[in-house]
């Protein structure tokens, strides 16, 4: 039965990148075979409770109404629907807490990156032990297959709530609290989130990437990550970056290795290795960069990014620059 859906998932699109039928993880698998059992157990539910009602309709057509005798079997009818009515309900009960247990399943591990949920994209921050090597990013998550990575989820400013169906179940951000949410990814892959709960104007443009890669693949990206960023080859590349400097955007965004350590915006170090901006809205191309940075409110009206004038010239340099902060 559990192929036959799945097959009829799969047709109408539903097995993808952002699928909850599509499980890649041990939490997503529990969330998975959750649907399929209340599918299934609701369907023989709905069934039985049709079969029985259309059999009681043409009995009634074809019998006269009984007394006492009939009165009596009628209640132990009733009594058999109550009792399993509840028993249905309790095994369901029990088997979502089951379900939604797991999404905390290294629990004894310590939080490995903190996910943070800004009006409206997403701020990672790769925690280590040594100070030195703990790094921010944005909207783009990394990490290795095969492993759990837990993560501590807070919020800065309203609600939001992390969701990537494809491996783990939703759990929620909240300002003041912190939660924390297992993700494990079985084999690569690049795997759609999104924010999940309405948190403002542009909730619907607060997606992110899960980039689920082999061990040594993220090794490798996490310390290119690290390092600050490279000082810029490309002539237009290097006047964008003393456009950056010298405009407001180094106030609100940080560039390691430069003097631009604004906290308000996504952290840019490596802005050009991601392959999406404004939290999934657009394809990181210069193209899109330089659209992004001469009508942010238009792309994306309501964001906390304000429309910084440039010249033509200077918007052509620092569309260079972003794309060479590999
Ligand atoms: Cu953040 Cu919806």
């Amino acid at each position: 039965m559990k192929v036959a859906l799945a097959c009829i998932l799969f047709l109408s699109g539903c097995a993808g990148p952002q699928s909850a039928l599509d499980a890649n993880g041990p939490s997503a698998l529990a969330l998975e075979n959750l649907i399929f059992l209340f599918v299934a157990v609701c369907g023989i539910v709905f069934v039985l409770v049709m079969g029985v009602m259309t059999w009681a309709l043409l009995r009634r057509a074809t019998r006269p109404p009984g007394g006492l005798q009939t009165e009596r079997s009628m209640g132990r009818v009733v009594a058999g629907a109550v009792v399993a009515t509840f028993a249905v309900i309790t095994f369901l009960t029990a088997a979502s807490f089951y379900a939604t247990a797991s999404l905390d399943r290294a629990k004894a591990n310590p939080a490995m990156i903190v996910v943070r949920g800004q009006q409206w994209w997403w701020q990672f921050t790769y925690l280590d032990a040594n100070p030195a090597k703990t790094f921010q990013t944005a909207n783009e998550l990394h990490i290795p297959v095969g492993a759990d990575v837990r993560l501590r989820l807070e919020a800065s400013d309203v609600i939001h709530s992390f969701w990537v169906p494809n491996l783990t179940g939703k759990q929620d951000l909240v300002p003041g609290r912190e939660n924390a949410l297992t993700l494990h990814a079985s084999r690569p892959g690049v795997y759609r989130g999104q924010c999940a709960e309405f948190c403002g104007l542009q909730h619907s443009h607060m997606a992110l990437l899960v980039v689920a890669e082999a061990p040594e693949d993220y090794a490798r990206w996490l310390e290119a990550q690290r390092g600050a960023a490279a000082a810029p080859v490309d002539g237009d590349a290097a006047a964008g970056k003393l456009v950056f400097m010298s405009k407001p955007c180094a106030a609100c965004h940080t560039i390691r290795g430069t003097e631009a350590s604004g906290t308000t915006g996504p952290d840019l170090t490596h802005v050009g290795s991601r392959s999406t901006i404004g939290a999934g809205l657009l394809e990181n191309t210069r193209g899109s960069v330089a659209a992004w940075i001469a009508d942010p409110q238009t792309l994306k009206p309501g964001n906390n990014m304000p429309l910084v004038p440039v010249t033509s010239e200077e918007l052509r340099q620092l569309s260079a620059y972003m794309r060479e902060l590999q």
